[in-house]
């Protein structure tokens, strides 16, 4: 497989210059208000897009952000054929004094370069990457939402753009950034949700892509996910030689009695944000944390015998949300019922949304400012 050779793709550009050309027909005041007050998740977008071309000539170029508007493809783009793509997601959030803040996007910058090496696309330089979706944010600033638990959810993604059937690494690429606004992810909101866990189908293997934020990890997540939904659960639990993953857009954490947070260690799971930023709280507490292969037989024991006291899924889409119970074909595990009090999971979900809307100290400078307070609108 030919890949891009890395020295072309971090050195042709810095810094872009992104073109601004602002929508001539954007949504009505009266509009995205409406849209703001119930975003629910992904089914809204700005009125903007930022985009960078690629090619091995010629390297990144063309940075800009433009209406946001339908793509036009060939049809012979190597994306529609062998799924050469990968994506982001990142949150930006209001602060009451109405500044705008984006969640440790170096972290998203630096795992969307390792998606790139694993599926053989170009490394987009962080400085690109961070220029992209502060000049979105800002250009669509009025689309960040301010009540509640809401947030400007920004969906990076890059894609092999050329025409051609041949199997090998596209040699012309797209990056885009969309942006959408969000509230929960599970339409219960916070609530305990039920997960499936999926025994017929594998995510991921070892040495294949499971580790990297690519699309198709999420087609192949979709069979075992609409069976998880089948059985009356939010989201299915992927195996591998008998230990837990991940879940199909989520983390998995479990806390034993006396506080340790335990999380599986594995090359082919997506190592989440939302996780690593939870571990280091718990670690600022006092929390013994343990990153491990953590076999499902483990979980079910330890249930059984108090030693496990809570599980819960975490990521940037959904934050943290308990886990009820976990399903399978010939058992289910059934989680104590604690009160929010006692929960770690709450706990620790409160500790990182105020920092994320600004109501507790950033102690670990995660949140990169892009909009001053009383600069926009
Ligand atoms: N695992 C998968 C499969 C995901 O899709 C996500 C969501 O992005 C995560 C884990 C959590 O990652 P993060 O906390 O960086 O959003
Ligand atoms: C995220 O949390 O950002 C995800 O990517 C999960 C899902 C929406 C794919």
């Amino acid at each position: 497989m030919s890949v891009p050779p890395s020295s072309l793709a971090l050195t042709d550009i810095s810094p872009l210059q992104f073109a601004v050309t602002p929508n001539p027909s954007p949504k009505s005041d009266a509009e995205r208000a409406e849209i703001l007050a119930n975003p629910g998740f992904g089914q809204f977008f700005t009125d903007h897009m930022a985009q960078i071309h690629w090619s091995e000539r010629g390297g990144w170029h063309r940075a800009s952000v433009e209406p946001y508007a339908k793509i036009s493809l060939d049809p012979a783009a190597a994306v529609l054929h062998y799924a050469q793509e990968i994506f982001e997601g990142l949150k930006a959030y209001r602060h009451a004094d109405g500044s705008i803040w984006i969640f440790r996007p170096d972290q998203n910058g630096l795992r969307l370069q390792r998606s790139a090496r694993r599926l053989a696309l170009p490394e987009l330089p962080l400085d690109a990457f961070l220029a992209s979706l502060d000049k979105l944010v800002q250009t669509d600033a009025a689309w960040v939402p301010d009540g509640g638990e809401t947030s400007l959810y920004l969906r990076p993604f890059m894609f092999a753009s050329e025409a051609f059937l041949g199997v090998r690494a596209a040699r012309k690429v797209y990056y885009f950034v969309i942006a959408s606004p969000a509230g929960a992810y599970f339409k219960g909101g916070v609530k305990p949700v039920s997960i499936w866990l999926s025994t017929d189908y594998a995510r991921a293997g070892h040495g294949g892509t499971g580790a990297a934020k690519a699309g198709g990890n999420y087609a192949s997540s979709l069979l075992p996910q609409q069976q998880a939904y089948e059985q009356g659960c939010d989201q299915v639990l992927f195996l591998q030689d008998g230990n837990i993953e991940e879940l199909g857009g989520m983390n998995l954490v479990l806390v034993t009695k006396d506080g340790t947070l335990i999380t599986p260690a594995s090359d082919s799971i997506l190592d989440g944000i939302t996780r690593d930023s939870l571990l280091q709280l718990a670690q600022d507490r006092g929390h013994q944390v343990e990153q491990r292969p953590v076999a499902i037989d483990e979980w079910r024991d330890g249930v059984a015998s108090g030693e496990i006291v809570e599980a819960f899924a975490c990521g940037t889409a959904a934050v943290v949300n308990p886990i009820a119970e976990l399903k399978a074909s010939d058992f289910t595990i059934t989680m104590p019922e604690l009160a929010a009090q006692d929960s770690v999971a709450m706990s620790l979900r409160k500790q990182l949304t105020d920092i994320q809307y600004g109501r507790a100290e950033d102690t670990h400078g995660w949140l990169r400012k892009v909009v001053d307070a009383g600069e926009q609108r």
